[in-house]
């Protein structure tokens, strides 16, 4: 590729990966699994992205035990069992030129919940609900499940629930491990003064709401080959009063770059149904911006109602963030990488099968 050639489509090294071209499809949960296993939807699904030359494809969230599932359908990694269908996934994904990330996660409190089209709040008994786990005995909102207040002995496992997660992804060939600790799941529920009033050393001061976080990231990487890169997703804000903000996310961004993560990925809310959010066009990029412009080491990566290829190519150019994701966009056309090429001019690499397609608009 030209050094001249949109930025979107010029290649990022990553570890010892380097990603074609910048176009990084976000993670979307997809609530069709059976016991968490990937079938055929999953790989024709993630599958028609790589068709049309997305750079790096996540995986919807992950859950790393059964209890840390959103619904009953989340995709899994708890299991030996989940190695093998992931890796038809993975499998296709090579053969088609682009690489494929997974995002693992654990839902705390917003767990066991329904599928958004199935029903609202906290998933009933008779329907495969189960009984949920968070930093304290708070819910997310009155039809949300009542979680019970985390031990020790819980903090360990999930942990280590992670690091296993993270060895069977490997397994599973994917080239990128995501650890989900945005939009008010486990970990984030850690992070926020809004649903962490725990008194031991995981609750209170920044350090204190920051360790567990920081324990999974040091226990993943230590379980993930250090020539693939390890990306964090963080909410950098809670869009609420007393929540956590913009200045924890960069001094936490600092704490992560140094633990050997490579890549933050930057969202923000999902903590608390106070939040305060007007969405707009690349709403969450100045926060993308404010961590590329405070921590080093670590590359950056913008996410967010970034739709259009010139929108996208003026956040690189800007020196606003290193990677730009894109999660509806996809949804509404999964060859948006491919439109993109077309609309900037750029040469993209692709199967020749669908070389030929082409917009008019
Ligand atoms: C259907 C759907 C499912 C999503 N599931 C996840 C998920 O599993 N993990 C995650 O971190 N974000 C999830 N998100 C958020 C997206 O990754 C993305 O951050 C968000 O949609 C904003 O980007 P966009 O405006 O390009 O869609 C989901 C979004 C959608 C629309």
């Amino acid at each position: 590729m030209p050094d001249n050639a949109p930025k979107l489509f010029q290649p990022l090294k990553l570890q010892r990966l380097t990603l074609p071209n910048r176009i990084v499809v976000s993670p979307m949960c997809m609530y069709s699994a059976h016991d968490g296993l990937a079938n055929d939807f999953h790989l024709v699904h993630l599958g028609q992205f790589a068709l049309a030359g997305a750079g790096l494809i996540f995986t919807e969230a992950a859950a790393v035990s059964p209890e840390g599932r959103i619904s009953p359908e989340d995709l899994g990694l708890w299991s030996d069992d989940h190695i093998v269908p992931l890796g038809r996934v993975t499998d296709f994904i090579h053969a088609h030129g682009s690489l494929v990330g997974i995002q693992l996660a654990h839902a705390g409190r917003k767990a066991s919940t329904y599928a958004p089209w199935r029903g609202k709040g906290a998933v009933t008994p008779e329907h495969g609900g189960w009984g949920v786990i968070g930093p304290d005995t708070q819910s997310f909102a009155p039809i949300f499940p009542t979680p019970s207040a985390m031990t020790s002995v819980d903090i360990k496992r999930v942990i280590q629930d992670f690091v296993s997660a993270a060895q069977r992804a490997e397994m599973a060939g994917f080239d990128a491990v995501e650890v989900h600790a945005a939009h008010g799941y486990l970990l984030h529920q850690f992070l926020s003064p809004l649903s962490n009033s725990r008194t031991d050393e995981y609750g209170g001061s920044f350090e204190n709401r920051t360790r567990f976080v920081m324990d999974v990231v040091r226990a993943v990487r230590g379980g993930w080959p250090m020539h693939k890169p390890l990306f964090v997703r963080l909410s950098a804000t809670d869009w609420a009063e007393g929540g956590w903000d913009l200045e924890q996310t960069v001094k936490l961004a600092g704490l992560l770059s140094r633990e050997g993560v490579d890549v933050l990925d930057v969202s923000s809310g999902g903590l608390t149904t106070a939040q305060q959010i007007t969405p707009g066009p690349g709403y969450q990029v100045p926060f993308a911006s404010a961590v590329k412009v405070a921590v080093s080491g670590l590359d950056v990566m913008a996410v967010g109602m970034i739709e259009s290829p010139e929108q996208a190519e003026a956040i690189l150019q800007n020196g606003e963030a290193d990677l730009i994701a894109l999660g509806r966009p996809f949804l509404g056309d999964p060859h948006w990488s491919q439109f993109a090429a077309q609309k900037l001019g750029a040469d993209l690499e692709m199967v020749p099968q669908y070389q030929r397609g082409h917009r008019l608009d």
